[in-house]
Order: structure tokens, then sequence, then C-alpha cells
């Protein structure tokens, strides 16, 4: 069967990881061919440097495609199946101060768990609303795959201020964890794990996994991450765990499990079940955004030079990443009709049965052209209940803070993260982060 071809805009093209999907579509033009690819980024100069080296990459091994970059909403939106976003609304520089400002207070300082990722959250919502609007006006038909975090707030956000919108939110994580499953219970790739998870974005449980044959994975599985985490044979071959904070995070969900062996956790829990530990263990002068502009950013920009300048990217060291690997399977699914079997992020609706209907949740879902169709995971025990149900109502007091620009449920919302000991240090972090981000958040009140 021939496959329509299909146009793509990447909303957020200046990002470290654009240059990785670009390759990741292209060596994937057999499933999911291409007809334009454009970038859009609200910053010029930052996105040239990506824009440079992926024209020579897309001249080079996949000439047939239309390729433009551009800062201009109308020509980055018009003409476009899919929107591809992912965003960094205040930069790496802003991440910095995510994770800083509460680890000087004795508090996780991360992108997404935590005081960081609600104000990160506060400085996400305006950005991607804002994408939303120009699909709408300019490519009403197109579907927007949003992997910018801190994506369980994104997406309550999006589910409540445009409830009609053709998003769907997603998250690599759980496709990384299972590249390193693989690799512990023998099979060639993840893509043979069929699996029933539950819980909230960096925050869910699997509860089920098996092969295609339907051989049950779970007890060689859950005896290897009782002894050593995720961390498996294969992480040589795991480029995210080249860096050394990935590393821990995949061993300690080995103390993760050790609370609920029924069930194999995300690695994010950690910071909601050991914050003490994490943050005994991190250094307050250099954190995660620190390593990530000192290596990721700075290889990747490095490389992108490199090829610009010598106008061959034969030799190129930018490989096609799994993150990548996750969104090109997705968008075929909605564009070929697959019914592939995907975890995303969508709102409840019965999937998981004793959870509210209008949480933001992960679970397995069936994608198809008529978009997605959640599995139902049915009733979770209380562990898993109480601090989902504690998370949701975070999640939901940010969106409302942003909504009508209230300072007390900001206060609330930090106050009630699982992260924070108490109101006093609530607002102290609070305090500082409003200062820090003037320039990002509506004034509250
Ligand atoms: P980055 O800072 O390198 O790139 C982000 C780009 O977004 C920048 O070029 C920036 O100029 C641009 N940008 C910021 N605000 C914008 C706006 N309002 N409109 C248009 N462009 C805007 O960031 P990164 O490290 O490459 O990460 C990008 C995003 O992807 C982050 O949100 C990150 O958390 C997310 N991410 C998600 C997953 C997932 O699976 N959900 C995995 C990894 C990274
Ligand atoms: C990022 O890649 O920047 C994050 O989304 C995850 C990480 O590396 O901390």
């Amino acid at each position: 069967m021939k496959l329509e071809k299909q146009s793509v805009v990447i909303a957020g093209g200046g990002s470290t990881y654009t240059a990785g999907i670009v390759m990741m579509l292209i060596e994937n033009q057999d499933k999911f061919p291409l007809r334009k690819l454009k970038f859009y980024d609200n910053n010029e100069e930052r996105q040239s440097i990506v824009a440079r080296a992926c024209e020579v990459i897309v001249k080079e091994r996949a000439p047939e495609i239309e390729f433009l970059a551009t800062t201009d909403p109308e020509e980055a939106f018009t003409d476009v199946d899919f929107v591809m976003a992912h965003i960094r609304v205040g930069g790496l520089s802003m991440r910095e101060k995510d994770e800083k400002i509460p680890l000087k207070y004795g508090v996780v300082g991360q992108e997404t768990c935590g005081p960081g990722g609600m104000a990160y959250g506060m400085r996400s919502i305006p950005g991607v609303i804002e994408l939303i609007d120009y699909m709408e006006k300019y490519s009403p038909n197109a579907w927007m795959l949003n992997y910018s975090n801190p994506a369980a707030i994104v997406a309550e956000a999006t589910r409540r201020m445009r409830p009609n919108a053709k998003i769907i939110n997603i998250c690599d994580m759980p496709v990384a964890i299972k590249k390193s499953i693989a690799d512990i219970v023998g099979l060639e790739s993840e893509s043979e794990i069929v699996d029933r998870y539950y819980g909230l974005n960096h925050f869910g449980w699997w509860t089920e996994m098996t092969d295609k044959q339907g051989n049950d994975l779970v007890p060689k599985l859950k005896e290897h991450v009782a002894k050593y985490g995720y961390a498996a044979a294969g992480d040589e071959e795991n480029p995210l765990l080249e860096e050394s904070s990935w590393m821990d995070t995949f061993q300690k969900a080995k103390d993760v499990y050790a609370i609920d062996p029924t069930t194999v956790p995300n690695t994010y829990l950690k910071y909601y079940l050991y914050p003490d530990y994490v943050v005994a263990h991190a250094n307050p002068n250099y954190t995660r955004a620190n390593e990530v502009m000192d290596n990721r950013e700075k290889n990747v920009f490095a490389e992108c030079e490199r090829i610009a300048a010598a106008q061959t990217a034969e030799d190129t060291t930018i490989e096609a990443g799994e993150h990548a690997e996750f969104i090109v399977q997705l968008a075929g699914a909605l564009a070929y009709n697959t019914y592939e079997r995907m975890l995303l992020i969508v709102k409840n609706e019965g999937a998981i049965a004793n959870l509210d209907d209008d949480a933001m949740v992960e679970v397995p879902c069936i994608v198809s052209k008529r978009g997605y169709e959640p599995l139902c995971m049915g009733k979770i025990p209380h562990f898993q209940k109480g601090m989902i149900e504690q998370q949701v109502a975070v999640e939901k007091l940010v969106v409302d803070a942003f909504e009508e620009k209230s300072y007390q449920k900001l206060w609330q919302a930090m106050t009630l993260s699982k992260t924070v000991p108490s109101a006093s240090v609530a607002k102290q972090i609070l305090d500082e982060m409003i200062e820090a981000n003037t320039e990002w958040w509506p004034e509250l009140n």
C-alpha cells in the first residue's frame, strides 16, 4: 500500500532533541513518508544552529522532502498534518533556577517534580496554548503531539483551556525504561513488550508485562529490579544512561520497587518516595540543568555547527533518539490507522476505575485514525490511589493558580506536594520562585 505523504512542523526547532528527531524521521521514510518538514521556534538564533545542519542532512539523505525553518507562525503552521511540540519556555537557564531554588530549602529540585515542576508548568502553559491556537488557526485538521514538559501540568491545562483541541500529550520515560527492561528479560527491543500500566505522567506503575507470545516477563524482571533496579547489561547502548544522574535514577528504582513489590515503578517516583535521599545526593551548585548544558546542549550544537561548516553530515554522531522513535510511531498510527498500543496521557474517564473522571492519567491506549482509545486498567490499590489523588490535586491547583492568577492556590499546590515538608517551606520557595519568574508568570494576587 502506498502511504500518503505527511507535512510536519517541529515546534521548538532549536531544541537539543530536534536533530535526533529529524534523523528518526528520515530513517522512517518507508513507514512515515514526508512531503514537508518545517521548524518553528521563537528564538531565531538558536533555531538556526540546528536548522543549518538539518538542511544539510535532509538534502543529503532525503532531498525529496521540502525543508524550511521559520519564526513566523503563519508560515510554520500552514499546511501541516502534525505539530511535534517540544518547547522549553524560559530555556535551560530557568530550569537551573527551578532546580536550585528548592534545593536551597532542602527540597527536591527537579524539572518536572515538586516546586520546580510547578514553576516550569506556570511558564509552559501559555507557550503550549499559543501553539495550539496557531495550529487551529492555520491547520485545523492537524494533530499536535506534545512532549513539552511538565507534561502532566500541561495536559491538565490543555484539557481545561482547549478541551476540543487535537492534542496528545506524551512522555518517552516509560519507553526508555522499557528499553532497559527488554535488556533485562532478554528481548531484542522494547516494542516486543505488551504492558499494563497506570498512573500520572512521571508517576506510574506497571502491573503486567508479557512478550508478544503472551509469556510473562514479570517474574524475571522483578528478580532483577529487586537487586539492581533498572540498571542492565545493555546500558552502554542506552544514550540516556551515559549521564551519571540517570544511572543513579535507574539504580534507585530498586528501593522504589521495595515499597510495593506487586508492581514495578516509574523511575520518577524516587523524587516523591525518597526525597531525603535525592536532596542528600544533589549538588545544589551543579544540577541536572548544568549537566545538560555542559553535555547534551554543547555536544549537539557543536556537531550541528560542524555539519553546517562542512556541508556534509556523512560521518555525523547525531543519532535517531529513542525519544523520536515513539513520536514517529504515534504519528504513523494516527495517519495510517495502525491500531498500535501506546502509553499516552489522557482524560481518565474510567480507565482507572476508582479515580476521578477528569484526572489526566497515563495509561495504554489504542491509536488509530480515530485518535486514541484508553484501555481500562480497573481499580487500583490504596497506596497508589492515595499518592495519585494527592498528586492530581497538586497539578490541578497549579492550573487553578495560573487561570485565577492566585498566589493562594500555588501556595496550596506547593504545600500539598509530597516533596515539600511544610507550608512555611512551601511559602519561602514560592516567594523566591515568583521573584525568579517575573518575566514569565502572570502576576499573582
Ligand atoms: P531546549 O531549551 O534545548 O529547546 C527548547 C526550544 O524551545 C528552544 O529552542 C526555545 O527557543 C524554544 N521555545 C521556548 N519557548 C518557546 C515558545 N513559546 N514558542 C516556540 N519555541 C519556544 O530544550 P530541550 O532540553 O531540548 O527540551 C525540550 C522540551 O522537551 C522540554 O520541555 C523537555 O522537558 C521536553 N522533553 C520531553 C520529553 C518527553 O518525553 N515528554 C523528553 C525529553 C524532553
Ligand atoms: C531533558 O532531557 O532535559 C529532560 O527532559 C530529562 C533530563 O535529561 O533530565
